[in-house]
């Protein structure tokens, strides 16, 4: 009897490893301790030993049976982990780059703002900012731009309610919050910030009570440049677009001067380019932005004196560039984070 139990033990110990499947452990098992089992019919038969011999040899079977439980255990685990292997896959390095990086992209009006600063900066001009929220005199009264002056209509400013703080903009008692219209009051902080020679760029968002349509946003991004020094010109002026535009739409581009009027520079111009590459707009004269000369009465707001300083300045529109580059005939394109028009600009 002694030397079965030893042979199921050997048997099941060899034969352990070639179990694959949770049924065909229950098979091992059912053969070894199910009703018909090897060990349930040693069981059986201790019924037969004499009285004496059974503590000793029920004993045995105990030990034997302990072990077979943790015989099974161990191939249960065994399944178990390989069953959970299969589910998982390969083994996977999760310091290793993703295979498919779908890769992302600058949205087209962020790669055309980061051309111009790379351009201007080139040239030695640096960023600078102000701020969203501003007050009427940064974004009017500082700019020559009288309390009668349409710009400053309700039609056209947002203005806040009258209890708004914003603690990072100080405001006059009598002075509300807006808005800012244009980049153009970020001239004013960097002026009464720092002292000549100035030339900085300050690209930013800007808000109109604008109906939306295709040419139109009430919010939308402009481009400011300010270039303050002794003895600046409209040839500076000229100049300087010229390179900016050329740099943007290429070395055919032909830009001219038209006199136009801003309250902030004397004397003001559009500035209108034309090109042969433009498709549908190749070859005529396109309308591409303000500028001028800074006007003394800006100066006078800030404090500078002297008659021998003198600037230019100009303001152009990111996404009235981008139309153009790309071929854009709807702003509200650019809004809409639709990825089959934003793909396009991945490069
Ligand atoms: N601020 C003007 C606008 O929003 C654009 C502009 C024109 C800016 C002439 C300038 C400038 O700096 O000199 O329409």
């Amino acid at each position: 009897m002694e030397k079965k139990l030893q042979a199921i033990l050997t048997e099941a110990k060899s034969s352990e490893s070639s179990i694959q499947s949770m049924p065909a452990l229950d098979q091992f098992k059912a053969g070894i301790v199910g009703s018909k089992g090897s060990m349930t019919e040693i069981m059986k038969g201790m019924k037969a030993l004499p009285k004496e011999e059974k503590p000793e040899f029920g004993k045995k079977i105990n030990l034997v049976k302990k072990e077979l439980e943790t015989l099974f255990a161990k191939v249960r685990e065994r399944l178990e982990e390989s069953d959970l292997a299969k589910k998982l896959g390969p083994p996977v390095d999760p310091t290793l780059p993703s295979p498919n990086l779908s890769g992302g992209g600058l949205h087209p009006l962020t790669q055309i703002r980061e051309e111009m600063v790379a351009t201007l900066n080139k040239i030695g001009f640096s960023v600078v900012e102000g701020t969203e929220a501003e007050t009427e005199w940064f974004c009017f009264d500082a700019l020559n731009t009288p309390e009668d002056h349409p710009a400053r209509d309700e039609q056209d400013t947002l203005f806040f309610n009258e209890d708004t703080v914003f603690s990072n903009v100080t405001k006059k008692e009598e002075e509300r919050y807006l808005l800012r219209t244009h980049t153009s009051s970020v001239q004013i902080r960097t002026m009464l910030d720092r002292k000549p020679p100035i030339r900085v760029i300050a690209p930013g968002r800007v808000f109109r009570r604008d109906t939306v349509d295709a040419t139109h946003s009430a919010n939308f991004h402009q481009f400011e440049g300010l270039y303050v020094d002794e003895a600046v010109t409209v040839r500076d002026l000229k100049a300087l677009l010229d390179y900016l535009l050329k740099s943007l739409f290429g070395d055919k581009v032909k830009t001219r001067l038209r006199p136009s009027f801003f309250p902030f520079t004397e004397p003001s111009y559009e500035v209108d380019l034309i090109s042969p590459n433009l498709g549908k707009l190749s070859n005529q004269w396109i309308e591409v932005m303000g500028c001028g000369m800074v006007d003394p009465k800006v100066f006078e707001s800030v404090g500078y004196e002297g008659s021998e300083i003198s600037g230019l300045a100009f303001g152009i529109g990111i996404e009235r560039i981008a139309m153009l580059r790309h071929g854009v005939d709807d702003i509200r394109h650019f809004y809409q984070n639709d990825l089959r028009f934003l793909n396009q600009f991945n490069r």
